[in-house]
């Protein structure tokens, strides 16, 4: 296997397998020719149910001619069946396919979404959940999901805000490792695992305006403090492969990035695995403007050590004359077809290439209870009650009126990246409501997107005016949000606000449920509605999830991995923002850095969460004031359930370091816990901080952190710390 430091690739399998696979790439690679070894780099999209359909005529000779290494797409196992005999069985050397899917939240049972899940801030849950979906989509025959979405973004106009972990690096990297733990379990020739993708590399979620597949432009120290990070822990986590971002860095297209691909990736971190080209990635060099035509398109992807090219065909095309011509060494496309074998190895595809493809076993394992379980557990973690003053939870008495179309809407409960599910399966908030309380009275208010009419808001009216509450779902239907999705304006969309001012009107108690994939601005409900809670888009268990937070089965405990602006116009906006020669610490005062008509905070801050109970911070200690530099430093943080009922919180910890060769942000996320309390129950939680906890990205261009002072701090939320203490790292 090429390089295996830092990579923890090799600990998905034992020293027997690996000799076992070395062995047989080794034997492939030395009987391939060279179009043979491009074959391998080579990722088809097909649409194959059970024969050769649109474009897809060529494929059976395609596949047997050795010209396709994988492919992304395929439906129903008999097709799949197919497909690999044609590979194992017509192909020269008999080399099986590998199969790809968009595994993103789930597959059959849809979980909430990856920024959702992030709003748990339980990384297990996360891990969960992808063990979960990791089981149905290999059931069905997929090996290979192209997750996690790893992402680091603070802008919500981005559509894929929603695939990632929100904001903080670490909040990330710690969702990063546990997804990919949760897919390729921990033996990757389980046939319930699936090879993961830590995808897109790197800073696509810097894409500037919030404008899908538009420029990046970040700086370095950027580049390295906030978008690489969860890739990292990826890569030590393990993760098979890595898939490259849209976007250029340094104005150079992710796909042909020499420095990121080689330099970073397969160089300082030893990547051991395959780098995956996005959909036609190599192919938009072009348009980009620094490949001339496709040949020099794929002389990019390969010498920046790219290694599979989904579905743009340069390299087939191009790839075996450049070998020839001595323009990519063949070193190189040996190196990259070695990663694909070896990839193949190990999923287990060498000893049994039909492994994933047992009817019987897809039929046991989809859907079961037990997986409906686990995604109403995560749904009701995931929901972040972002205002609350005594509405909920409702008692059971309560007459409830239901207005929004979202509440009824199957398809957009699912929301967007649900391939692999089925609205049939879904209960909606609408049921699960009825199930819950009888027949609830029911006015869709708006047409989706947020269309309204006088009697569509008549009827809205006519529910609360019979209402002791009135539960009103707005937000974002599935198909704005996602790849391709961005929005200029980040409020409800349409009309829908007029809804929420129709039945406000009516002065019966208005209880906001918002569906979204992105923070939105809502500050005229902040302002009117007494109660607002965000449950994403919640997945196939929406309806009970909902049901039993409402009624306080459930407490909500999520917190916010994604800081809700007041308006587009404070985009971005991070809890992790730097300080400026001129804070606006007094906002009466001219020529500091203010708006002028919207606070520089958040309406909603990173970490923001509210529940039906309350915690207190009744201290912070740290085991010593100087912190010796390579030791930790243990700090102890005192947590009290000062209210009625047992719920959960967690514990954010943030630092600031005061004085450094560069401006570090005035406070970023350092460490959280998350804890369980019953009502008057304190609990002391002891977190460890690293010498690593506070490096940056220095004038060395390498990670240290610097001898000084430090705060650290411990809050509810980013803009609700309680307490501070300050310590020495000492030299
Ligand atoms: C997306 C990727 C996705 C791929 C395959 C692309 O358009 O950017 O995230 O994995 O399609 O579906």
């Amino acid at each position: 296997m090429t390089g295996t430091g830092k990579s923890a690739l090799g600990t998905y399998v034992d020293e027997q397998r690996r000799e076992t696979i070395a062995d047989r790439v080794e034997e492939l690679l030395s009987e391939m020719t060279v179009e043979e070894k491009v074959g391998q780099l080579n990722q088809r999209s097909v649409s194959f149910v059970m024969g050769p359909e649109d474009g897809n005529e060529d494929l059976e000779a395609a596949i047997a001619d050795g010209e396709i290494g994988s492919v992304l797409n395929a439906e129903g196992l008999e097709a799949k069946q197919h497909l690999q005999e044609f590979a194992v069985e017509e192909s020269r050397l008999g080399i099986p396919l590998l199969m790809a899917f968009d595994v993103i939240h789930g597959y059959r049972t849809v979980f909430p979404t990856p920024l959702g899940q992030a709003a748990t801030w339980e990384p297990d849950l996360a891990e969960r959940a992808e063990r979960v979906a990791a089981t149905e989509a290999s059931a069905d025959g997929h090996h290979w999901t192209f997750a996690p979405m790893v992402d680091v973004s603070r802008d919500p106009r981005w559509g894929r805000v929603m695939e990632g972990a929100g904001e903080s690096p670490v909040l990330g990297s710690a969702f990063a490792r546990a997804r990919v733990r949760g897919f390729q379990g921990e033996d990757l020739t389980e046939a319930d695992t699936m090879l993961a993708c830590a995808k897109h590399f790197a800073g696509y979620g810097a894409s500037e305006a919030g404008r899908d597949y538009n420029t990046v432009n970040v700086a370095e120290t950027a580049l390295r403090e906030r978008h690489l990070p969860p890739f990292e822990a990826a890569v030590e986590e393990g993760v098979a492969t890595v898939m490259n971002a849209f976007n250029t860095i340094e104005r150079i297209p992710a796909s042909g990035n020499e420095d990121l691909v080689s330099g970073v990736l397969k160089g300082e971190w030893d990547f051991a695995g395959a780098m995956v080209s996005d959909w036609n990635s190599f192919g938009e060099q072009l348009p980009h403007g620094v490949a001339a035509d496709e040949r020099e398109a794929a002389k990019l992807a390969m010498l920046a050590g790219s290694d599979i090219d989904m579905v743009s065909e340069v390299l087939l095309e191009e790839l075996p004359d450049l070998v020839r011509d001595g323009d990519v060494p063949e070193s190189r496309l040996d190196d990259a077809v070695e990663r694909v074998l070896w990839v193949k190895g190990l999923a287990g595809l060498f000893e049994d290439p039909y492994r994933y493809f047992e009817e019987e076993r897809r039929k046991a394992v989809t859907l079961t209870e037990d997986h409906r379980e686990t995604a109403r557990e995560v749904a009701e973690r995931s929901f972040v009650l972002l205002k609350n003053e005594g509405v909920l939870p409702l008692t059971e008495d309560t007459e409830v009126g239901l207005v929004g179309a979202l509440a009824d809407s199957a398809e957009d409960t699912l929301g967007a990246w649900a391939w692999g599910g089925e609205p049939e399966d879904v209960t909606t908030i609408r049921a699960g409501l009825d199930d819950h309380f009888g027949d609830v009275p029911y006015a869709p208010g708006y047409d989706l997107p947020g269309e309204v009419t006088a009697e569509s808001l008549d009827e809205a009216r006519d529910i609360a005016e019979e209402a002791d509450v009135v539960v009103a779902v707005v937000g974002e239907p599935a198909d704005m949000v996602g790849e391709a999705a961005s929005r200029a304006h980040i409020d409800l969309p349409g009309d829908q606000r007029r809804l929420l001012e129709a039945v406000h009107e009516t002065e019966t108690p208005v209880v906001a449920l918002l569906m979204n994939g992105r923070p939105l601005a809502v500050e005229w409900l902040d302002d009117h509605l007494p109660a607002i809670l965000d449950v994403w888009h919640p997945g196939t268990e929406a309806g009970p999830a909902i049901a039993r937070t409402l009624t306080g089965e459930v407490v909500p405990s999520g917190h916010l991995p994604m800081s809700f602006p007041y308006t587009e116009g404070q985009i971005p906006v991070a809890h992790d923002r730097l300080p400026t020669g001129r804070p606006a610490e007094d906002s009466e005062e001219d020529y500091v850095s203010k708006y002028l008509d919207v606070p520089n905070d958040p309406l909603y801050a990173f970490g923001h969460g509210e529940s039906y109970t309350d915690f207190a911070f009744t201290d912070l200690t740290l085991a010593s004031d100087a912190f010796p530099s390579g030791k930790a430093l243990e700090a102890t943080v005192t947590i009290e359930n000062t209210g009625d009922v047992a719920g959960r919180d967690v514990v954010q910890l943030y630092v600031q370091d005061l004085v450094g060769s560069r401006s570090r942000p005035e406070k970023e996320l350092v460490a959280f816990e998350t804890v369980e309390l019953e009502p008057d129950e304190t609990a002391e939680v002891t977190v460890e901080i690293d010498e690593d906890d506070l490096a940056f990205w220095t004038d060395d261009e390498k990670w240290a952190a610097e001898p000084g002072e430090f705060d650290l701090m411990v809050g509810h939320a980013a803009d609700d710390i309680v307490h501070t203490e300050r310590f020495t790292l000492v030299e």
